[in-house]
């Protein structure tokens, strides 16, 4: 089930914050709501989540009050600190959490907003498997709340499918796509690339699908092999080519050319938004950017990890444990850490410098900002953007992002 959690210092049992953080009364504020159960796993997959056979006793249908119980943790632990903060954004994320009942999805939101309160006009995202969004869920959903939904579509074509072991049926992507957008909502699509077999024309199939779903917002990822999934294994015994990193470039600037003649601009290295014309809304994902810009969060769930004030903790890991801790009244954080001055420079580097709105070069340290010109000289920033005062990627350096972060951080 996904790789260790980071080491860090122990948590305390209460879930106190350190007396010394500094809260910022105006900061944005948003929630994590982490749904760790999936019908099955899928290859490629390492994410935090659990199938049926894997729970451990832990009950999926009592997940919500569990969850619940940690939202009364929270409240309790930043009322202590000062004014409680609206909420801006909210993300249910998995695993499926459509797997889960849509009025359990709704009464979790319904908590938070008790808790928190929320801003006017929030971002309230679900993610959703294509196979588990009908009319009437999507109309529940909306109804509690929820304004946008993420929709796990992959790829169009079924020999892609089968490589990264999806088992939804590609029509369905089009069913939950109708129906999110009949209950009003907000609606994007996640693709993957570079799957074992898929050729520069199967990735084109399936950009071109993707477009004439017409969705408000598109993520399209390149196939990371991670450790300890079956699709490793298999590439580790030979039985599945390996990723090829040049084909993986070339769907990456294939994806860039589609997305943007088709009305879609990059506002990060993985993620497009329809272009704003005529007054129409900003489709950019808010909760997102305010992982990326480092805005404060509280990751609610197993392995959840939450960032307040500079202050990073995540939780035990397995929904069995965190049912136990939250039964006894104890925080399930497992871990606390605070990066000093230079890790979170190089963090900040690391998420912003991927943003189409760029790094600010005035944040950079001194020996940072005399690589800039070398960056711009080989075509991996934008000299116009860098002239502006901020660090932006080229599409080349986009496709050699890591590199850039290196480049600054080395
Ligand atoms: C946690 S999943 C949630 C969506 C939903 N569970 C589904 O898969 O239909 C979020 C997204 O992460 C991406 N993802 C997961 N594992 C990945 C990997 N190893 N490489 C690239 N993208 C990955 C997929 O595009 C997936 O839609
Ligand atoms: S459905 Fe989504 S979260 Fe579940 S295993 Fe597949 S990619 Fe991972």
């Amino acid at each position: 089930m996904a790789g260790p959690l980071p080491l860090g210092d122990p948590a305390p049992a209460d879930g106190r914050l350190p007396a010394d953080l500094r809260l910022d009364p105006d900061a944005a504020f948003s929630a994590y709501l982490h749904v760790p159960f999936c019908r099955v796993r899928c290859g490629y997959c390492d994410f935090n989540t659990y199938t049926a056979s894997e729970l451990r006793g832990a009950r999926q249908d009592a997940y919500a009050d569990t969850l619940i119980q940690e939202i009364a943790l929270a409240r309790e632990v930043l009322a202590e600190r000062g004014p409680l903060r609206p909420l801006s954004t909210v993300f249910f994320g998995g695993g499926t959490p459509t797997l889960l009942p849509a009025g359990d999805l709704g009464r979790m939101l319904g908590a938070a907003i008790d808790a928190f309160g929320i801003v006017d006009g929030a971002e309230v995202t679900v993610e959703a498997n294509p196979d588990t969004v009908t009319p009437a869920v999507a109309r529940e959903l909306a109804d509690a709340g929820v304004t946008r939904m993420s929709i796990g579509m992959q790829s169009a074509v079924p020999h892609v499918l089968a490589a990264l072991d999806r088992t939804h049926r590609p029509e369905n992507v089009r069913t939950a796509v109708d129906a999110a957008r009949a209950a009003g909502l907000a609606v994007s699509v996640d693709l993957i690339y570079g799957a074992p077999g898929e050729s520069l024309d199967d990735w084109r199939t399936s950009l071109e699908t993707a477009v004439g779903l017409d969705p408000d917002h598109l993520s399209a990822y390149a196939l990371i092999i991670e450790d300890g999934t079956k699709l490793a294994r298999q590439i580790r015994r030979g039985e599945v080519p390996a990723p090829d990193d040049d084909l993986q470039a070339d769907m990456y600037e294939l994806a860039d050319s589609v997305l943007s003649d088709a009305g879609y601009d990059w506002y990060e290295v993985s993620n497009w938004a329809r272009r704003p014309e005529g007054g129409a809304a900003d489709q950019r994902s808010r909760h997102n950017m305010a992982y990326w810009r480092g805005t404060d969060w509280w990751g609610f769930g197993p392995g959840a990890h939450s960032h307040v004030a500079g202050l990073r903790w995540w939780n035990v890991k397995h929904p069995a444990a965190y049912a136990q801790r939250l039964a006894v009244g104890e925080s399930p954080a497992a871990g606390t850490e605070r990066p000093d001055a230079d890790a979170a420079e190089l963090e900040r580097i690391l998420l912003r410098s991927r943003m189409a709105e760029g790094l600010p070069l005035a944040d950079l340290g001194p020996d940072a900002r005399t690589r800039v010109a070398g960056l711009i000289a080989d075509g991996l920033v934008d000299a116009a953007a860098a002239l502006r005062g901020s660090l932006v990627l080229t599409l080349r350096g986009r496709l050699l992002a890591d590199a850039v972060v290196r480049a600054l951080t080395d």
